[in-house]
């Protein structure tokens, strides 16, 4: 076992006073009117402009929270690797703290934290395991070296230390040199979040933001409503 006391010390010097930290927020904001037909449009549109126009890092970076069959809450940092009418799309390990909590409870949020634009998108909605094609077919188009890691990694689980893992990566690696096509871990796949609800916030003057939300009708529609900030 490692305690804490064994870890080198990185930085030095007090940390800021997050409580002296403000920002004004801009003026321009989010109208009804601007919003698109759907929130999944809506959001191609947020997206683009993250990662388009304000070349954001990572704008598909998103924190996915979960829930276990007790309610106890869970959140991580996930990649979006697709998006479209059907939800959001991300991979991970199927034995994972998340994926065992969502096989007991499938609700689960989306965040996406656009801090330099103000901006946040909250998704809502219910997950449910890609098909075994879909994740072939995505698995298929990672780096030889993410797609050894997906088996040497047993997401989650405790390790006796870093060596077994890289142990375990030198294995791989052995055995699946460069060019060679690695086999899907079954452990490992995709699951796509059907949106309940999609809120678009936009930050304001004076704490006054724009927070305009999406919530699907039972006939398929959306029906738009603005949230108090
Ligand atoms: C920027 C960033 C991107 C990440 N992307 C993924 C991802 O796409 N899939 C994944 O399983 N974990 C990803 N991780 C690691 C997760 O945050 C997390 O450590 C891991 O999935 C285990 O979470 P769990 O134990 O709660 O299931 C990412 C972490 C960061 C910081």
């Amino acid at each position: 076992m490692t305690t804490v006391t064994d870890a080198h010390a990185v930085s030095s010097g007090p940390a800021p006073d997050p409580a002296a930290m403000r920002k004004q927020y801009r003026a321009e904001g989010l109208a009804e009117a601007d919003l698109a037909a759907t929130p999944v449009e809506q959001f191609a549109r947020w997206f683009r402009e993250a990662a388009v126009e304000a070349h954001l890092f990572e704008p598909n970076a998103m924190i996915v929270s979960t829930a276990d069959a007790e309610g106890r809450p869970g959140s991580r940092t996930v990649l979006l690797k697709q998006f479209d009418e059907h939800g959001f799309v991300f991979y991970t390990n199927y034995d994972s703290r998340k994926a065992r909590d969502l096989a007991e409870n499938p609700y689960v949020s989306l965040l996406f934290p656009w801090h330099p634009m103000e901006r946040q998108v909250i998704v809502r909605g219910v997950a449910r395991r890609t098909g075994r094609d879909e994740t072939a077919a995505y698995f298929r188009s990672r780096p030889h070296g993410s797609q050894l890691g997906a088996w040497a990694s047993g997401q989650s689980s405790v390790i006796a230390d870093r060596a077994d893992l890289d142990a375990s990566y030198a294995e791989l690696v052995a055995r699946y040199p460069e060019g060679e096509q690695v086999p899907v871990p079954p452990h490992w796949g995709g699951f796509r979040v059907a949106p309940e609800s999609v809120e678009f916030w936009q930050g304001r003057e004076n704490r006054l933001h724009d927070r305009l939300r999406y919530v699907a009708e039972p006939d398929g529609g959306w029906r738009v409503e603005r949230l108090s900030p």
